[in-house]
């Protein structure tokens, strides 16, 4: 695990404008000083994200968020007793000296408090507790989300951009925050951006009310393009009645296949198998580092028995749905052309 010494030399690189790799408990980001633009843009550089996209600022436990929000509606400061410190972004109005260059441009700001211990101790650490740590997913723009230190290095090859990789071991959650914007709550209620392990349920039992599904006009979210959190591969989400059929398809034409499964056996047929737990936490605990493994076996597709609906694996079904994008319908149209 992480030495002391190791914080400090980490949060030092932080206070000179440079990047650190660190655990959280959804997957590790790539931090930056959130108060200066200059090392947000090594961020961008880094990852090869657009410039327009907002990054999540990261705040120690006993950091406000008034001093980031110039609103802070009711609904926010019940939600933060609730789920902080813990996987959930809240997207509220920026407050008007925050730099713009973390926020992509917009007028809100999105915070989080991680539970992670690595990353508490480093946003204590940093500006001694009083900063904000900028930190997107940290794997290149589109890439599926690193959640242990190898993926990190995986991802970034040893950049000598990227200042240091804390260490903090798997991620426990597996997925990305929830995302909630409550930056337009008079007009449009809470709406979710995001779905993440605190589901839309959880958010309910808080607020009163169920948040909407974002509308077109909704501040718009990277992790919420159709193509995101994808393996090189492409990757089909079948129905477990479908999925014998569609491997035996593809073994005919001669295409090898990886397979993520959760109720199935063993597939003769299958190139690759990872075995998936059965409920919605353990099965986001290890749907990234699956995606990876099968990245690897250079597969020509990797096929998903579909998961089960229902709001606790939102979460997991939103991840499958964008790393798969169109190859669903391809998939589809195979099965009905009968060939
Ligand atoms: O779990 C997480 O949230 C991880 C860890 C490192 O904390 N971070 C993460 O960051 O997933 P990133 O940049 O990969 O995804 C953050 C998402 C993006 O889709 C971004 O557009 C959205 O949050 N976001 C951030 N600030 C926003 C804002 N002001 N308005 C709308 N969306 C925002
Ligand atoms: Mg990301």
């Amino acid at each position: 695990m992480t030495a002391s010494s190791d914080i400090q030399k980490a949060a030092a690189i932080l206070e000179s404008g440079g990047l650190v790799a660190f655990p959280t408990e959804t997957v590790y980001g790539l931090g930056a000083d959130a108060e200066n633009p200059e090392a947000i843009a090594k961020i961008y550089a880094v990852k090869g994200r657009p410039t327009d996209h907002p990054l999540i600022v990261h705040l120690a436990p006993e950091a406000g968020v008034d001093y980031w929000a110039r609103e802070i509606p009711a609904e926010a400061k019940h939600l933060i007793g609730a789920f902080w410190p813990g996987p959930l972004t809240l997207i509220l109005k920026r407050a008007a000296h925050i730099p713009a260059a973390v926020a992509g441009g917009q007028d809100t700001i999105g915070l989080r408090c991680p539970s992670h211990p690595v990353a508490q101790a480093l946003l204590r650490e940093f500006k001694q507790g009083k900063g904000g740590v900028a930190a997107p997913s940290a794997n290149k723009f589109g890439h599926v989300s690193p959640t242990n230190a190898q993926h990190v290095r995986d991802e970034f090859d040893e950049d000598p951009r990227i200042g240091v990789v804390l260490d903090g071991g798997r991620s426990e959650v597996g997925i990305e925050s929830t995302i909630l914007d409550l930056s337009r709550i008079d007009t449009h209620g809470p709406v979710l951006l995001r779905p993440g392990r605190i589901s839309a349920e959880d958010i309910e039992k808080v607020v009163g009310r169920l948040p909407a599904m974002p509308d077109s006009t909704a501040p718009r979210a990277s992790g919420t393009l159709d193509s995101h959190y994808a393996p090189r591969t492409p990757v089909a989400v079948v129905q477990a009645t479908d999925l014998r059929k569609v491997l035996r398809k593809f073994m005919m034409a001669g295409r090898l296949v990886a397979v993520i499964s959760h109720s199935l056996p063993t597939l003769q047929d299958a190139l690759a198998q990872a075995v998936m737990p059965a409920t919605p936490e353990n099965y986001a605990h290890e749907l990234y580092a699956a995606l990876r493994d099968l990245d690897d076996v250079r597969a020509d597709l990797i096929l998903v028995e579909a998961p089960p609906s229902g709001s606790s694996w939102e979460g997991v079904n939103d991840r499958l749905r964008r790393a798969a994008h169109d190859e669903g319908r391809r998939i589809e149209m195979l099965l009905e052309s009968g060939s």
